[in-house]
């Protein structure tokens, strides 16, 4: 059994239920702010959940490589290792406002100091991130499949903690995260991605600071749920608002997973705004061709579980295709996996987003100048890194053919040269 802390209040006891499933009991006197879900309000039956535990408290398990190594680092001394072992293992150090401690522990939330302009200035073979992966993992509460860590910079906490709205003496949750990328898989994923974040930004959207080390071998991002007194503010995805398992990321259609969702939990004044939001970046991630905008990767953030989400910053942009030049969306459109063309993207913004035509084509002239300007930021970029030049070029070959696909303009004329033209790579 363990505690789930909500905003650093102690909430209720979550324990193993049934063959394979999890309970979660609110304890006495909890009340309603406190409830650890929009989708679990505080009720005096308990929640129950057949399978696995409940989509909140998986949120922000670890997957992929991290899962792994903490799987090999705590599995020793229990024997087996499921995912409430997990939970209680990165529970102190959470993306969003929940926590996890042993039931009689008091909730002590602090992650080890980490100089992020050491990291952004250290050079892949130096040992630096092996080390962070060593000494970060157990502090790293954040789900995903690339190897990352959450870190607390020791400036940016003293520059938190010195602003005059603070309550606490100083941050002592993590302040960053650090994505690292395998040269095998993914090769320069940390540049793909913060060039792909430009272009989101550069469209208007909400993206908080992310840096590219020296040698492009790690990004590293704000956290965005952070509040300047240190505390952290409540971030629900997709999957949770799905009431959907992480295993269950990449099931459906976007018309009802993100865009009907959306309209469920974000209601009155800010729901057009968010909506307008919401298609932008949905058409910016198929612009890039971005294959893995699954579920887990829109997020609604709230200072308050009762009222008021707003959709969560920009994260986890990539330009996917430059990999698997055969990858498709993550989740369907029209029941088709396929990239929409621009009429098929249009209508989802008049039909799901309650936009004009008139508004979704600005947006879409917005996008296409933002990746513009974007491609040649990248390319001397890629002048000074020739090692990204590979990686950088099928990128701009696919941002071409998505602006010409999917929002149906001409050509730009920043295509790349004949000799990397997509003959090059396996045919789609
Ligand atoms: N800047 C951020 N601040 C707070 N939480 C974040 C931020 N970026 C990502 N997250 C959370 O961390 C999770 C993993 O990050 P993500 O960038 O999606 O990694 P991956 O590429 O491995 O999927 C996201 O699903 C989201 O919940
Ligand atoms: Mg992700």
């Amino acid at each position: 059994m363990i505690r789930v802390w909500s905003d650093n209040q102690s909430a209720g006891m979550l324990d193993r239920h049934g063959p394979r499933g999890a309970a979660f009991a609110y304890g006495e006197g909890v009340d309603a702010p406190r409830a650890v879900s929009m989708t679990m309000p505080v009720r005096v039956a308990s929640w129950d959940h057949a399978w696995g535990l409940h989509p909140i408290f998986e949120m922000n398990l670890p997957e992929g490589a991290l899962r792994e190594r903490l799987r090999l680092a705590f599995a020793k001394a229990t024997g087996t290792f499921d995912d409430l072992d997990l939970l209680a293992v990165v529970g102190r150090s959470q993306v969003g406002r929940l926590r996890y401690t042993a039931v009689d522990a008091a909730l002590d939330e602090e992650v080890p100091f980490q100089s992020v302009d050491e990291i952004l200035a250290s050079r892949r073979d130096s040992g630096l991130f092996a080390f962070l992966l060593q000494r970060f993992a157990a502090y790293s509460g954040i789900s995903g499949v690339q190897p990352k860590v959450l870190v607390r910079d020791e400036a940016d906490s003293a520059v938190l903690s010195a602003t005059p709205e603070r309550k606490s003496p100083s941050v002592r949750g993590a302040t960053h995260i650090v994505k690292f990328w395998d040269p095998n898989e993914y090769p320069h994923l940390a540049a793909n991605e913060f060039f792909c974040l430009r272009v989101a930004e550069k469209c208007g959207l909400d993206v908080p600071r992310y840096r590219l080390a020296e040698d492009g071998s790690a990004l590293v991002i704000d956290r965005f749920d952070l509040r300047p007194d240190g505390s952290y503010c409540g971030v629900e995805d997709f999957c949770v608002l799905n009431a959907r398992p992480t295993s269950e990321k990449y099931r459906g259609g976007y018309e009802t997973a993100l865009f009907k969702r959306v309209k469920d939990f974000v209601t009155g004044e800010t729901l057009a705004s968010e909506l307008g939001r919401l298609f932008t970046l949905f058409a910016v991630n198929t612009v890039l061709r971005n294959g893995d905008a699954h579920l887990k990767n829109f997020a609604l953030v709230y200072d308050d579980v009762l009222g008021g989400p707003r959709l969560a910053p920009v994260y986890d942009v990539v330009t996917t295709t430059a990999y698997l030049p055969q990858d498709a969306m993550a989740l369907t459109l029209g029941g088709s996996a396929k990239w929409p063309d621009a009429k098929k993207l249009a209508s989802i913004g008049t039909l799901r987003c309650g936009l004009t035509p008139r508004r979704a084509r600005e947006i879409f002239d917005v996008i296409a100048t933002a990746v513009s300007e974007v491609a040649a930021e990248m390319r001397r970029y890629m002048a000074e890194h020739p090692e990204f030049a590979e990686v950088g070029e099928r990128m701009l070959q696919e941002w071409a053919s998505g602006i010409k696909l999917s929002l149906g303009f001409e050509t730009p004329a920043w295509r790349p040269a004949p000799t990397l033209s997509r003959a090059a790579l396996p045919s789609p």
